[in-house]
């Protein structure tokens, strides 16, 4: 039986795609039943309507806090029997009430080696110290930023003063990464 999986996203998208193509192509045992994201206006939005896939939009400050917008969250997923949720680029961090619903059951992935420059910009962070190699982390989702168990990691090469080809290495390496851990992961 396909995994029941939300992915939750806040911009661009491209992990989102890459999850749902694999699937497509048969590569993914899954089913993303929900896009959450708090971002209404972001690309995400666009590439789940060409999918099909349902969205659930948004906006923190109309919630009297994140419990209330959780509870909410938390209550869709049920209706629709979500096992797994799946963050590819949501930028908040994930409360109390969602966290003791999906106890363990919530993975993340972040573009650097962690325990290594957790947080925002983890590229420019990487860069800016002047690190030769960086990566990607997928991991399990704890009430810290970027601090669950760690499932897997890939390492890439920094290309010298070049952000953008550093950026383009991380997000390939993202996109076969995320897949490859999540399969292992639902077919435990
Ligand atoms: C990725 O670099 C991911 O590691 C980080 O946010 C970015 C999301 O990219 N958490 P996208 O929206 O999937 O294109």
């Amino acid at each position: 039986m396909a995994t029941k999986i939300a992915v939750f996203a806040s911009g661009r998208g491209s992990n989102f795609q890459a999850i749902q193509e694999a699937i497509e192509r048969g590569e993914l045992d899954a089913k993303v039943e929900l896009v959450v994201t708090d971002k209404p206006s972001s690309y995400v939005v666009t590439r789940a309507d060409n999918f099909g896939i349902p969205v659930h939009a948004f906006t923190a400050k109309s919630y009297e806090s994140k419990e209330a917008y959780e509870a909410e969250i938390v209550s869709l997923l049920r209706d629709k029997q979500v096992e797994w949720i799946v963050l590819a680029g949501y930028m908040r961090l994930v409360g109390k009430t969602l966290l003791s619903a999906f106890s363990n059951r919530i993975v993340n992935i972040h573009p650097s080696l962690l325990p290594s420059f957790p947080g925002k910009d983890a590229i420019g962070q990487a860069m800016d110290h002047g690190v030769k190699v960086t990566g990607v982390t997928v991991h399990l989702v704890d009430e810290g930023m970027d601090t669950g168990p760690i499932l897997s990691q890939a390492a890439i090469e920094v290309v010298d003063g070049n952000r953008e080809e550093t950026e383009n290495r991380i997000h390939a390496m993202e996109h076969v990464l995320y897949t490859k851990t999540l399969k292992q992961l639902f077919e435990k």
